[in-house]
């Protein structure tokens, strides 16, 4: 993937971590899937008092995507840091904001295991894996169907 594209999806999902809802666990992050067509679509973290019914950055930023008709990812970046409570980040040695295991699968549902997922810190790219890496062996689509037909 190219730096220009990189930075795009970059930009989208920290304009989306602005937005971010997580007065509980005060950690924001934003996520940015590419779709087929090129276009990104992107979304925060989304926290409720009743802690499990919150939800993941990447969930938001596919729910976008679904919204606008597309059904493929071909890239998805992810932001995230903790808040320091005066609208920017404490986020020095914070590990890595890896999409936790759930939107992986979230993930393979739309992605092809090549799929790059690029993760950042507020100040940029730390990393960046294929989804086979980060979830290898995966159930997707393919494995409900019968072996033989
Ligand atoms: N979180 C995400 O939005 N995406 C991830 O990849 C990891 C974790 C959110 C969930 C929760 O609101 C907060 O980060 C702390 O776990």
């Amino acid at each position: 993937m190219v730096d220009e594209q990189w930075q795009e999806m970059f930009a989208a999902a920290r304009r989306a971590m602005a937005g971010a809802y997580a007065p509980y666990s005060d950690f924001h992050v934003g996520a940015c899937v590419r779709g087929e067509s090129g276009r990104l679509y992107s979304g925060p973290n989304v926290e409720n008092a009743a802690y499990p019914q919150g939800w993941c950055a990447e969930c938001s930023a596919i729910a976008a995507m679904i919204s606008a008709g597309e059904k493929r990812i071909t890239a998805v970046l992810v932001v995230g840091a903790p808040s320091d409570g005066a609208g920017g980040y404490n986020d020095d040695g914070h590990a890595l904001c890896t999409p936790c295991g759930g939107c992986r699968q979230k993930i393979r549902e739309f992605a092809a295991p090549e799929t790059p997922i690029h993760v950042c810190g507020p100040e940029g790219l730390r990393r960046s894996f294929t989804l086979d890496e980060l979830l290898p062996l995966a159930f997707g689509p393919d494995n409900l169907i019968q072996i033989g037909e």
